[in-house]
């Protein structure tokens, strides 16, 4: 296929973000966005203490066409103007990923433009060739509350799972620490305020699973550990300080930050390996804005002379331009589906890898 410019849809419904974007390939150039809607749902399932898949559904339903609409009128195009739809068909909650794939597929069968099926999370891992540039392969880790894992990208469709979380996702993590100190949802960024005032070093945290083996991750144990210390404290003197809350946070976040940057260490060893010619690490996902765990894997990458990049948070967070991308890069790879196009829940992208156990809060981690 020869190299032109090709200008792509993109739709995104596979969890609780309605959304729709333009973007455009120039061959030799960085692309160009040139629009990305999203539309969120917490509003929807604030009351429920997580995303409910028939709301998260049916919002996607009524929301998708006008998000396409907002799109398109902000790219200043028309469906004729188009070369392709791409479309999260998974992993994800079922009934909001058929709902994106029904529309693509109706789209396309009305205008006769190819149909590309997308995996959500090489949505998510192809986005640093989007925002930088970077050559295949890459490091890429995925924080989020939904994701946590270390993949090595070596093209549109190839990718190696070198480990991830065997509970519960960071941000997840983040979110639990919160509601267990009195904090608001979503929970990260207040904890890492909380933490600015507070001492690190006064709770010792565990740092779970350092002691064995390869690049897998644990934070389930590292909540219940901010548990029980509050426990402790409210035995011993009926209550939190202010500055007891700070000190649990900074110490929880320390040890995020050490568990991750030590992991990142030995995915790093596994990639170098390979010895690419440009080495290059992205962190992405919503867990990637902390700036403390920034700077620990920014460091990390240092220590090798690898690259450091982080897309810019709108990015990182599910979108609908990645979707897009991740379409453009599977159709200049030869990839394009037909009417049969399936939507799947689960849809690991490392085939070989071991699959994952657990849930996030945002469905199923695949
Ligand atoms: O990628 P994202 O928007 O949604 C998915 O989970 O897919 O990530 C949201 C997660 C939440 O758990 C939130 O608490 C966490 O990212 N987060 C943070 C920070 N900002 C957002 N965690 C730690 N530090 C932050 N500054
Ligand atoms: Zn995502």
């Amino acid at each position: 296929m020869g190299d032109r410019v090709l200008t792509f849809l993109g739709i995104e419904s596979s969890c609780d973000d309605t959304a729709a974007a333009v973007v455009r390939y120039i061959p030799g150039q960085l692309a160009e966005i040139l629009s990305s809607e999203v539309e969120g749902q917490s509003a929807l399932h604030a009351n429920f203490g997580g995303v409910v898949p028939e709301i998260a559904a049916r919002a996607h339903v009524e929301r998708l066409d006008h998000c396409v609409e907002r799109a398109l009128a902000q790219a200043g195009l028309g469906l004729a103007n188009l070369d392709a739809v791409a479309v999260t068909a998974g992993p994800g909650l079922i009934g909001g990923v058929l709902s994106g794939v029904m529309l693509a597929k109706g789209i396309s069968a009305a205008t006769g433009l190819p149909l590309i099926g997308v995996n959500h999370l090489a949505g998510h891992a192809l986005t640093p060739r989007l925002t930088d540039g970077l050559t295949f392969p890459y490091l890429m880790l995925l924080v989020s509350g939904g994701h946590c894992q270390f993949l090595i990208t070596r093209g549109p469709e190839q990718f190696q799972r070198l480990g991830g979380t065997i509970d519960d996702a960071p941000g997840e993590a983040f979110d639990k620490v919160a509601k267990l100190l009195g904090l608001a949802q979503p929970g990260g960024p207040l904890v890492e305020a909380e933490a600015r005032l507070g001492d690190g070093k006064r709770f010792r945290f565990p740092r779970p699973l350092l002691d064995r083996p390869g690049c897998d991750l644990s934070f389930s144990g590292l909540k219940t550990a901010v548990l029980r210390a509050r426990d402790a404290l409210i035995t011993a003197q009926g209550g939190i300080t202010i500055q007891d809350r700070r000190d649990l946070c900074a110490g929880f976040q320390a040890a995020v930050a050490d568990v991750l940057a030590e992991k990142t260490r030995r995915a790093l060893a596994i990639y170098l390996d390979d010895n690419p010619t440009d080495p290059a690490f992205a962190v992405a996902g919503g867990v990637a804005a902390n700036v403390v765990l920034r700077d620990a894997l920014r460091k990390v990458c240092a220590e090798r002379n690898v690259r450091f990049t982080a897309p810019p948070l709108a990015l990182c967070t599910d979108n609908a331009a990645m979707i897009a991308w991740a379409g453009i890069e599977r159709f200049r790879n030869g990839g394009q589906d037909g009417m049969d196009l399936l939507a799947r829940p689960r849809w690991p992208l490392d085939a070989t890898a071991a699959p994952m156990i657990g849930s996030g809060k945002k469905g199923p981690k695949a």
